[in-house]
């Protein structure tokens, strides 16, 4: 076990994983904390397939205001330290679905929760580069079928890219979990699987959560994960 949660390790067998709590200090909000999203919006009506069927209109709404929200903010240091991870050979898997790793320079991060920029057909399936505003009348650049909703996973649909994710854990040294409540599976089991093949685990977080982890490093993202990653970067 490395002497500082990752100093030492294979930064190739590196994965961290992200929530909302990484975006937060971008100025975007979180879904549990006070004031966060899941207390002002029900997650029934605006984050499941059930909620789109019954008024896909307040679906898109909700969903517009949050690719608005995301295009305003601008990337936070925790994002831009986590790219220089990323470029050393980590993996960065995020439950966020706004693009604010990409815009700090991460290039292979996997979305497991879907993306704000990007459409999907519920007709068939095909994905594209979504406009800023959606809408129901919206037709399908493929199939001309007006079923289009965002490119997101909601609450009882499968995460993106579980195959890839759980490979990567299989191989992990080192699992990081940053700025997520761990509330919401698969992505809150993650720290059991990389436990299971004897990867340290460390928690990044304002507080800690109920997770298992051998290791917390408690604080602001923005100012808790660039000192964490110069520290496994050697700098
Ligand atoms: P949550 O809102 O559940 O948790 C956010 C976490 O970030 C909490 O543990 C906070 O303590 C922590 N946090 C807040 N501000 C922070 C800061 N400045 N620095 C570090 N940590 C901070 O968000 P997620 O865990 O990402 O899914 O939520 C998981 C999923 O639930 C989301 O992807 C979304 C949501 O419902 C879907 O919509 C499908």
């Amino acid at each position: 076990m490395g002497a500082f949660g990752g100093v030492g390790v294979d930064i190739a067998r590196i994965v961290v994983l992200t929530g909302a709590g990484v975006s937060a200090e971008s100025g975007l909000g979180t879904f549990r904390d006070k004031d966060g999203l899941w207390t002002k919006y029900d997650l029934a009506e605006v984050a499941t397939p059930e909620g789109f069927a019954a008024d896909p209109g307040k679906v898109h709404d909700f969903y517009n205001a949050r690719r608005k929200n995301a295009l305003e903010a601008a990337p936070n240091k925790a994002h831009a330290a986590l790219a220089r991870l990323e470029a050393a050979g980590a993996l960065i898997v995020t439950q966020n679905v706004d693009d604010l790793h990409e815009r700090a320079g991460a290039r292979g991060v996997i979305h497991m929760h879907g993306e704000l920029v990007r459409g999907l057909c519920a007709s068939c399936g095909a994905t594209w580069d979504a406009a800023q505003v959606m809408g129901v009348e919206d037709t399908c650049p493929a199939c001309g079928v007006p079923a289009c909703r965002p490119d997101i996973v909601w609450f009882g649909e499968i995460p993106y890219h579980m195959e890839r994710i759980g490979d990567a854990l299989a191989e992990c040294e080192l699992f990081v979990a940053v700025g997520t409540s761990g509330e919401v599976y698969p992505a809150a089991g993650f720290v059991e699987e990389a436990r299971r093949v004897g990867a340290e685990t460390l928690e990044i977080n304002l507080e800690a959560t109920g997770g298992r982890f051998d290791r917390r490093i408690l604080g602001p993202a923005s100012e808790v994960v660039p000192a964490w990653v110069d520290k496994v970067l050697g700098q």
